[in-house]
C-alpha cells in the first residue's frame, strides 16, 4: 500500500477517528503524531462507541501495531485510564507503543493551563484544560519531562525537584494557588512509569523498521487544519503542528516515504473553543446542526459552534496540507434541510477574497459569500453507494468537491463503519498531485 497521513480539514472533529479506523483494515500500522489528551476520537463498531484520546485509532484490530509518536503529549494518568478501559472491554493493548521521546503532561501543566485561561477573561482561548500548551511550552523551553525521563527514577527526582520548585512560585506568585507537593508528585509519577515502562520505545526506529518490511502505516493527525499553531486562527489554535507536515517531524519519519494525504471534512463546519468562524449560524439552523450531528465535544462535552461548510478553509487545508482526496463526513445531518448554504468565498469591505487570511482580526472581518444548494429531505443513513443517494445531495457533494478541487474518497453517513460510501479507493485510487487536471465536477467526485 503506502504510508498514508490522515488529516482534519477543519477546526477539529471531523470524523477522524471513524475514517482512521475504517482504513486501518488495510494498515499494520496506526501512528499518532501529535497533540494529547486534547483529542477525543469515536469509533462505532457494532452499535459499540469508543473514545480514543491518545491511543490510536486503530487498535480495534487486534494485529495492527499501534504508535504514540514523539510529537505527542501523554498525560499518564489518562492513557492508563485508556488502557485499563479498553483491556476491560477484551480489547488487546499489546501492540502498542510509545515514543520515548514524547514529552509528558505534569500537574502543573494542567493548573497552569486552567489558571491563565481564567486570567485571560474575554481573551481566553477556550482551551480543552488539559494542560496541553503548556506542555508544549516547556518542550519549547527546554524543561520538559520527556518518557524516558519518567523511566528514570534517579533522574526523575532530580528533574522535578527542580521543576517543580520552579513551577511552584508561578502557581503560588502569579496565580495565587497552593504549591504542588513535589514527593507525592514524583511518587504518582513513577508510578505511572513501571505501569507505562513496557510501552515505551525508540519508535522512531519501530516506523522506520515497517517502512523498509514495506507495511501500510497510516498516521493518525489529531485537532485539525485551522487549529494548527503555525497555520491555523492563531492565537486560537492548539499547540502543536496537526497539519500533514507534522506527521514527519512527529514521528521521526523523513517526508520522502509518505506517500498520500486524506483530509477529513464535516459536509458543514465545527467549531469549540474561542475564535472568529465566518459561517457559524446562531439560530434554528444551527441548533438542527447541533442536535442532529450530536455536536457536543468528545473530550470536554461542550456544545460544538455550527456553521455551513466553508470552502474557503476547504481549499486553503487542500493546499497547506497538500491533500489527494478528501473523506466528507455527516451527510446525513444536512438530511432535513430545505436547502444549504456553503460559503464560496469571503468579502471584506466591500472586497471579494478568496484565499484563507493570516491575521485573526482580518478573518473575524470576513463574510460569507453563499451559494445556496436545494437540500434533498430524504434520509441518506442507508445510502451505501454514490447511486442510491438523492440528487440533490451527490449536486452539493459534487460542488464541495469542485470548490476545494480534490476528490471525494469517501462519504459518511452515520457514526458505524458500514455507514460509508466508498467512493474511490482512497489509498490506491489516483493521486491528485500537483498536476492534476481541474477536472469537472464529476471526474473530481468520482475519478
Ligand atoms: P474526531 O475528533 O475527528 O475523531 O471526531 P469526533 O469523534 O470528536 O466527532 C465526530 C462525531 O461524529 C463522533 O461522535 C462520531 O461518532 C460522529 N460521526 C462520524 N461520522 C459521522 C457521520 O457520517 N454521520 C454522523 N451522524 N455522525 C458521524
Ligand atoms: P480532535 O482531535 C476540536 C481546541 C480547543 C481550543 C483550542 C486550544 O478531537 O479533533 P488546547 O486544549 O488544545 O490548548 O485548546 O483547540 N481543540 C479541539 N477542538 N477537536 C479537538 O481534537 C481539539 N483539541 C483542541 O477547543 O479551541
Ligand atoms: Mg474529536
Amino acid at each position: 500500500m503506502a504510508n498514508v497521513i490522515v488529516i482534519g480539514a477543519q477546526w477539529g472533529d471531523e470524523g477522524k477517528g471513524k475514517i482512521t479506523d475504517l482504513l486501518s483494515r488495510s494498515a499494520n500500522v496506526v501512528v499518532r503524531y501529535q497533540g494529547g489528551v486534547n483529542a477525543g476520537h469515536t469509533i462505532v463498531v457494532n452499535n459499540q462507541t469508543f473514545i480514543l484520546h491518545l491511543i490510536p485509532s486503530g487498535i480495534l484490530y487486534p494485529d495492527t501495531e499501534c504508535i504514540i509518536g514523539c510529537g505527542t503529549v501523554i498525560d499518564p494518568q489518562i492513557l492508563i485510564e485508556e488502557l485499563d478501559q479498553l483491556e476491560k472491554l477484551n480489547i488487546s493493548t499489546r501492540n502498542l507503543l510509545i515514543s520515548e521521546t514524547a514529552h509528558v503532561t505534569m500537574p502543573y501543566h494542567r493548573l497552569i493551563d486552567s489558571a491563565s485561561e481564567e486570567r485571560r477573561g474575554n481573551q481566553k482561548i477556550g482551551t480543552t484544560g488539559r494542560g496541553i500548551g503548556p506542555t508544549y511550552a516547556d518542550k519549547s523551553e527546554r524543561i520538559g519531562i520527556r518518557m524516558l525521563d519518567l523511566m528514570d527514577p534517579i533522574g526523575l527526582r532530580e528533574q522535578l525537584e527542580w521543576t517543580i520548585n520552579y513551577k511552584n512560585v508561578i502557581l503560588e506568585k502569579l496565580y495565587n494557588l497552593p504549591p504542588l507537593n513535589t514527593q507525592e508528585v514524583i511518587e504518582q509519577y513513577l508510578g505511572y512509569a513501571e505501569r507505562l515502562r513496557p510501552y515505551v520505545v525508540d519508535t522512531s526506529l519501530k516506523i522506520y523498521d515497517a517502512v523498509l518490511r514495506r507495511r501500510n502505516i497510516l498516521f493518525e493527525g489529531a485537532q485539525g487544519t485551522l487549529l494548527d499553531l503555525d497555520h491555523g486562527t492563531y492565537p486560537y489554535v492548539t499547540s502543536s503542528n496537526p497539519v500533514a507536515g507534522g506527521a514527519c517531524v512527529g514521528t521521526g519519519l523523513g517526508p520522502t516515504m509518505i506517500d498520500r494525504v486524506i483530509g477529513v471534512s464535516k459536509a458543514y463546519t465545527t467549531r469549540v473553543g474561542e475564535g472568529p468562524f465566518p459561517t457559524e449560524l446562531d439560530g434554528k439552523v444551527g441548533e438542527l446542526l447541533c442536535d442532529r450531528g450530536a455536536e457536543f465535544g468528545t473530550t470536554t462535552g461542550r456544545k460544538r459552534r455550527c456553521g455551513w461548510f466553508d470552502a474557503v478553509i476547504g481549499r486553503y487545508a487542500a493546499r497547506i496540507n497538500g491533500m489527494d482526496c478528501v473523506a466528507i463526513t455527516k451527510l446525513d445531518v444536512l438530511d432535513e434541510l430545505e436547502e444549504i448554504k456553503v460559503c464560496v468565498a469571503y468579502e471584506i469591505d466591500g472586497e471579494r477574497c478568496d484565499n484563507f487570511p493570516s491575521s485573526a482580526r482580518q478573518f473575524a472581518r470576513c463574510r460569507p459569500i453563499y451559494k445556496t444548494m436545494p437540500g434533498w429531505q430524504v434520509s441518506t443513513s442507508d445510502c451505501r453507494t454514490l447511486e442510491d443517494l438523492p440528487v440533490a445531495a451527490l449536486d452539493y457533494l459534487k460542488f464541495l468537491a469542485e470548490l476545494i478541487q480534490v476528490p471525494i474518497a469517501i462519504v459518511s453517513l452515520g457514526a458505524s463503519r458500514d455507514q460509508t460510501i466508498i467512493v474511490e479507493d482512497p489509498i490506491h485510487g489516483p493521486k491528485r498531485g500537483l498536476l492534476h487536471p481541474s477536472g469537472t465536477p464529476t471526474t473530481l467526485l468520482s475519478a
